[in-house]
């Protein structure tokens, strides 16, 4: 098999990439290693920020998003029993966010690909990349039991955190950042309308807590909970009495509650692979980088790189400018580094560790205090939160 650019994953970056590329007139071919069922049911953040929202249109990707998405202008901070609303539009200049699960943005992109773009491939597993130095990079994978190769121009690495692609370059140039965080979320849908009508974020002396949603009649909600613990240890009102403690406000405010549909827990990491590519092999979304879910950047940082690569790859072409190629991995790593300072200050700043002192609690709440009081603070949230620009 052969093609232009060889795509392994088809999470959200890897999929993406293959619609823009399309629209490119570039031929691709996208190799997951799950089943369409798997890649199409699996939870995730749905958070999109405005440039996000802006790419899936320039895609013709935005249809249903554009019907069912929840425009956002703003999120609300919870902390000692009082709220307040940080204003992304007033803030930023008119910037805001979309509320649509990345489930749907995924399930879009699979239906536009599979009815006009090039092949997808399920349960098709890369095995290796090869020849990521030459004119000719190669991916091994395992199809319907049978073993084959796809070569490519380029390969990208849309694989995720687990995936094979980064351990294709070599370890001697690899350099990696990486935090773990002594906690993670247990998180629930639930069959209730959101209990109110903008996210919630709470910090409380016993932990972290999120209230968000999937749609007007579901709520998707998160707990800080211990490191290792079991989704199953908690039942479901014991869940519900955790949301009403830290999500308590000195107001008429109440959390309605509902059947829960589902019950998992994710753990926390912040994680940079530099350089984000090597000859023609290069890297984006998850496989590169990850970040706590606390700023909702994961699924948008996916989204830059691709759109990096895809901009670089149609100048090459076109104009046989290679220099937004080369420097793929400057400009993405500037946007990444960027996600991961506001990831991890959202992230110290609203769950408390389990070795916390008084003092800890102190500077959280000094840094809440200063968000609500200084414009310049604020200001600082709602841009970092309304996304980095796109180049
Ligand atoms: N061969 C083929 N496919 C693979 C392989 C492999 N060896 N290894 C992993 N995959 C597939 C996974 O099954 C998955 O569908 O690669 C895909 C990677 O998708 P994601 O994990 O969704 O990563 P990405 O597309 O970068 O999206 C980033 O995901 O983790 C969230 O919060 C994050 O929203 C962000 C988004
Ligand atoms: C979610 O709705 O799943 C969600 C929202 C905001 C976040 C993280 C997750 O910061």
């Amino acid at each position: 098999m052969r093609t232009t650019v060889g795509i392994i994953g088809a999470g959200p970056a890897g999929l993406l990439l293959a619609r823009l590329l399309h629209r490119a007139g570039i031929d691709s071919v996208v190799l997951e290693s799950r089943d369409r069922a798997y890649v199409e049911r699996r939870q995730r953040a749905g958070i999109l920020e405005q440039g996000t929202v802006d790419v899936l249109r320039e895609a013709g990707a935005a249809a249903r998003m554009d019907r069912e998405g929840l425009p956002h202008d703003g999120i609300e901070l919870r902390f000692a029993r009082r709220r307040h609303r940080v204003d992304f539009p007033a803030l930023t200049g008119g910037r805001s966010v979309t509320v649509y699960a990345q489930t749907e943005v995924c399930k879009d992109l699979i239906a536009l690909q599979l009815a006009e773009g090039g092949p997808l491939l399920f349960e098709a597993e890369a095995l290796a990349v090869e020849g990521a130095e030459s004119e000719n990079p190669r991916v091994h994978f395992r199809h319907q039991g049978r073993e084959d190769t796809l070569h490519c121009d380029y390969v990208v690495g849309c694989d995720g955190f687990w995936g094979v692609a980064r351990t294709a370059m070599p370890e001697a140039l690899s350099r990696v950042y990486e935090r773990t965080y002594p906690y993670g979320w247990l998180g629930i849908l639930a069959d209730v309308p959101p209990s109110h009508d903008e996210l919630v974020y709470a910090r409380h002396d016993r932990g972290f807590a999120l209230l968000s949603m999937r749609s007007p009649t579901v709520t998707r909600a998160y707990l800080q909970v211990p490191d290792g613990t079991d989704a199953a240890d908690w039942t479901d009102d014991e869940i519900w009495d955790e949301l009403d403690r830290r999500l308590e406000t000195d107001d008429a405010w109440r959390l309605a509650r509902g059947p829960v549909t589902a019950k998992s827990v994710t753990p926390m990491r912040s994680y940079v692979h530099e350089p984000m590519r090597h000859g023609r092999l290069f890297l984006a979304g998850d496989a590169a980088h990850i970040v706590p879910p606390t700023g909702a950047k994961g699924l948008n940082l996916a989204v830059g790189d691709v759109v990096t690569f895809a901009r670089a790859l149609v100048a090459y072409r076109e104009k046989g400018d290679a220099s937004r190629l080369d420097a793929y991995s400057d400009t993405c790593l500037r946007r990444v580094w960027q996600a991961e300072r506001f990831s991890y200050a959202m992230t110290t700043m609203l769950h408390r560790a389990p070795d916390a002192t008084p003092f800890d609690d102190r500077i959280q709440l000094a840094r809440l205090d200063r968000i609500t009081t200084a414009r310049s603070a604020e200001t600082d949230l709602a841009e970092s939160y309304t996304g980095f620009p796109l180049d």
